[in-house]
């Protein structure tokens, strides 16, 4: 089609935006940071002079964010956690600050996701990924912010998101209520928080394949074949896109930022046709059959 050359490729990986260590001497705790788009955030703060620490369940996961980090040559502490309990968070949180000394940034970036149609979701899938995206995204910023307060110290939080906090996720009814709560939680924790130094801000990714991207998630984006021409950028999100993002937001020229949810996707989500495309159900896009109790 004619004119139509979509949003231009970033610059290559590897420079920054913002000036060489801007996050020298500064903390940054990545949840979820040993794959995916948190391990490519992680890696942004890194080559901005940060230290690491990622969190997460899986050694393997921690093991490969750990070696990547290593390689940008930053600080790094790979520490098991599972968000939900709020006991492991704050052994996250106790290995950090005897690391590295107390964080100045949190990445809420762990989540938990699967399409499923709502009405063959159990309850226990329900509560398992609203206890990771939205249960453990509170208790990591809680823990943060106390020690914070404590310290009397100036800190930065980042809550990863989802845009369907603001369409509905047809096939997600758990993670977009889950993110929704997020978003929202961004709105009452910078209000509580600036006060006290705290600034609270949303990320929300557009789509960004990934290599680490679970079974899941990668057979739902195969439904999509070419996912360049779906997007109104006419090409997919580089991870590094997102972890510029995230620094900028969390960095000292964005203090005045607080409470905002920043959408980084090429106008993803926004409507884009002039009627709306046929519906079809949720359980026919994903081959089930009729609904059977
Ligand atoms: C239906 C499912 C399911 C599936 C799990 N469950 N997978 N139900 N369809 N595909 C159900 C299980 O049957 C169980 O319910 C309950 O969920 C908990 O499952 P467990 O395997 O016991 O949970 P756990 O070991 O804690 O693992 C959590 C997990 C897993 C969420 C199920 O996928 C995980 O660890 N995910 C982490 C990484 C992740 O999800 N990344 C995606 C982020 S991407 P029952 O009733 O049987 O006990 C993202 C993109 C957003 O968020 C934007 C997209 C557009
Ligand atoms: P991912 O690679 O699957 O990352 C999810 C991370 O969360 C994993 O590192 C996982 O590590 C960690 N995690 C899951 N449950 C945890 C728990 N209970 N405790 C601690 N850590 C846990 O997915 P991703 O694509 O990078 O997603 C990262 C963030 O971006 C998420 O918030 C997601 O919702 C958001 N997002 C992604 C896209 C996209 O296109 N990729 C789009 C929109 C939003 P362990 O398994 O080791 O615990």
């Amino acid at each position: 089609m004619s004119g139509v050359i979509g949003l231009p490729e970033p610059p290559e990986a590897g420079v920054s935006a913002l000036p060489a260590g801007t996050f020298e001497g500064v903390a940054v705790v990545v949840t979820g940071g040993g794959t995916g788009l948190g391990r490519a955030i992680a890696i942004e703060f890194a080559r901005l002079g940060a230290d690491i620490v990622i969190g997460s369940r899986k050694p393997e996961h921690l093991d490969a964010g750990r070696a990547a980090l290593e390689k940008v040559g930053a600080g790094v502490l790979a520490v098991g956690c599972d968000i939900r309990d709020p006991a492991q968070v704050a052994a996250l949180f106790d290995a950090a600050e005897q690391e590295f000394g107390l964080p100045g940034v949190l990445v809420n970036n762990a989540a938990a996701n699967f399409p499923v149609p709502a009405e063959d979701m159990s309850p226990n899938a329900w509560r398992t990924v609203v206890d990771i995206t939205l249960n453990g995204t509170f208790f990591c910023a809680r823990e943060f912010a106390r020690r914070l307060m404590t310290a009397g110290r100036p800190g930065s939080i980042v809550n990863v998101g989802a845009s369907y906090a603001w369409t509905g996720g047809p096939g997600f009814a758990h993670s977009a209520a889950a993110k929704a709560g997020v978003k929202n939680m961004v709105e009452t924790l910078a209000v509580e928080w600036s006060p006290y130094g705290i600034a609270v801000n949303g990320l929300v990714p557009g789509l960004f394949p990934h290599e680490d991207m679970t079974a899941d998630i990668q057979q739902n984006l195969a439904r999509t074949h070419d996912k360049d021409a779906a997007q109104p950028a006419m090409r997919v999100g580089r991870v590094r896109e997102l972890g510029w993002a995230a620094t900028f937001l969390a960095s000292p020229y964005a203090r005045f930022i607080s409470g905002h949810t920043l959408v980084v996707d090429g106008a993803n989500w926004q409507r884009r046709s002039l009627t709306n495309p046929t519906v079809v159900p949720v359980r026919e896009q994903m081959n089930r059959g009729p609904f059977a109790p």
